[in-house]
């Protein structure tokens, strides 16, 4: 609870066309935060279903809110067109490095109701929904696969999906990336839904957050090439120069965390020949049977230091060991002190799936821990030195549980 009342905001949208309220409503639905540019400035998105132009079947409005006072907490109302929303709240996030972020992680969902709520449903959200109320999280990252599919029935199934997120993604900002889910119609469902930094239709960007600097990225540029080859290399090369500067000694002094998050895993622990190990090497090793040969990232995370990258897409929880070039550095007594190189964490629990199958699980030599129970991530980011990965599970009786902990002990990330 906060020593200090909350500050008010008034997000005001003006839509054009006409009107049509209705009385206990305000039209605006769907809200949810994201970070700009300037994790300073929240920017807020929502959709109103009244006319604004007479092609559109419904609008997406955003509204940028800079000059927030750091660390506050904010209370802000949306006005549609049809009245004022409710009031919610939201935290500013501190200025500098100098503070503690906490994040959960979340992927590859699914919808409450409707069609195919019984293929990908998110058994986890109550109680992420609870932890938002309870202040526990700064943000929230959501790593591709929301709505299986979201421009299913004409996009209702992107609408139902935001309305359901709404109780946590009004209070924090929402950081995605697509999933291989969103590719229909060059992942156009995802591009306007969500608003991201960057200039790239929140297809890769990267923000900071206290000590650390997030890269979000496209796996999915390196499988669906028919929406254009390049893309591949312009995120690649923008990510390389991301990385140079987030490395420069000056900067990475101060924000030493490295943390990159996109759909498909370069490790997990599926059976072979599953697509995790056969598939997935396109995206960690390069490909060169097209010209020119599409850029591997693996060798680049190393390189650059990344402490720890995120994926989703297979249906578990997966914590590596650190591994690079598929060997793992360490697996002994303090295997995640100075790691020397990345680990991996599948986080793609957060829905129950009819196609979840504990037995497709085997260890694999850079599996650390494993589960197919229903679940989803936290991360805390302690200070320049110490991070914290959690994994809650939800049980069959319906109580989650914090089921593998494991601290990242970084002193050499300047080395
Ligand atoms: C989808 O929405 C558009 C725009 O409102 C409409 O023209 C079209 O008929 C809808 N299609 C279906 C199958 O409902
Ligand atoms: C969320 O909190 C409410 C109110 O305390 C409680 O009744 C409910 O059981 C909680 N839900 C979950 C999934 O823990
Ligand atoms: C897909 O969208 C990207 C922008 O996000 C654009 O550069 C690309 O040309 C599009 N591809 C096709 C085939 O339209
Ligand atoms: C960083 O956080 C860890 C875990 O909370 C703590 O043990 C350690 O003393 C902290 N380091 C500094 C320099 O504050």
């Amino acid at each position: 609870m906060l020593p200090t009342p909350p500050l008010l905001l008034v997000v005001v949208a003006v839509l054009l066309g006409g009107v049509c309220p209705a009385a206990d409503n305000s039209g605006a639905e769907q809200i949810h935060l994201s970070f700009t540019d300037d994790v300073t400035t929240i920017q807020v998105t929502y959709s109103t279903f009244q006319p604004v132009k007479a092609s559109a079947r419904y609008g997406t409005d955003h509204v940028s809110l800079p000059g927030l006072c750091p660390g506050e907490r904010h209370v802000y109302q949306v006005l549609g067109p049809a009245g004022w929303s409710e009031v919610f709240w939201f935290r500013a996030i501190p200025e500098g490095s100098d503070w503690s972020p906490r994040l959960a992680v979340v992927a590859d969902m699914g919808t409450l109701t409707g069609i195919y709520s019984d293929l990908q449903n998110p058994s986890t959200l109550p109680f992420l929904v609870n932890d938002t109320r309870e202040d526990m999280y700064d943000a929230v990252l959501h790593v591709g696969d929301f709505a299986y599919d979201m421009f299913t029935d004409n996009g209702t199934k992107g609408d139902e999906f935001l309305r359901q997120i709404q109780p946590v993604a009004a209070h924090l900002p929402y950081m995605t990336c697509p999933g291989n889910h969103e590719q229909r119609a060059n992942f156009s469902n995802y591009k306007n839904r969500f608003s991201m930094a960057g200039g790239t239709e929140g297809m890769y960007y990267s923000f900071n957050m206290g000590p650390v600097h997030f890269i979000s990225i496209s796996t999915e540029f390196y499988y669906f090439l028919e929406y254009g080859f390049e893309q591949v290399f312009s995120q690649y090369n923008w990510l390389r120069a991301d990385l140079a500067a987030a490395n420069q000694r000056s900067i990475r002094n101060v924000r030493p965390w490295i943390v990159l998050f996109g759909h498909r895993p370069m490790y997990c622990s599926h059976k072979p020949n599953h697509a995790c190990t056969e598939w997935h090497d396109r995206l960690r090793v390069g490909e060169d049977e097209f010209k020119p040969a599409l850029p591997g990232l693996e060798h680049l995370l190393v390189s650059s230091g990344v402490d720890l990258a995120l994926w989703a897409h297979e249906h578990s929880y997966h914590r590596s060991w650190p591994v690079r070039d598929g060997t793992v550095t360490d697996t002994g007594g303090d295997p995640y002190r100075n790691p020397g190189a990345p680990v991996h964490i599948t986080a793609a629990s957060a829905g129950r799936s009819t196609d979840k199958k504990p037995d497709v699980l085997q260890w694999m030599p850079w599996t650390a821990h494993r589960s197919s129970t229903e679940g989803y991530t936290r991360l805390s980011f302690h200070n320049a030195t110490h991070m914290t990965i959690e994994q809650v599970a939800v049980g069959e009786d319906g109580a989650a549980s914090v089921i593998d902990t494991v601290t990242i002990i970084n002193d050499q990330h300047f080395t």
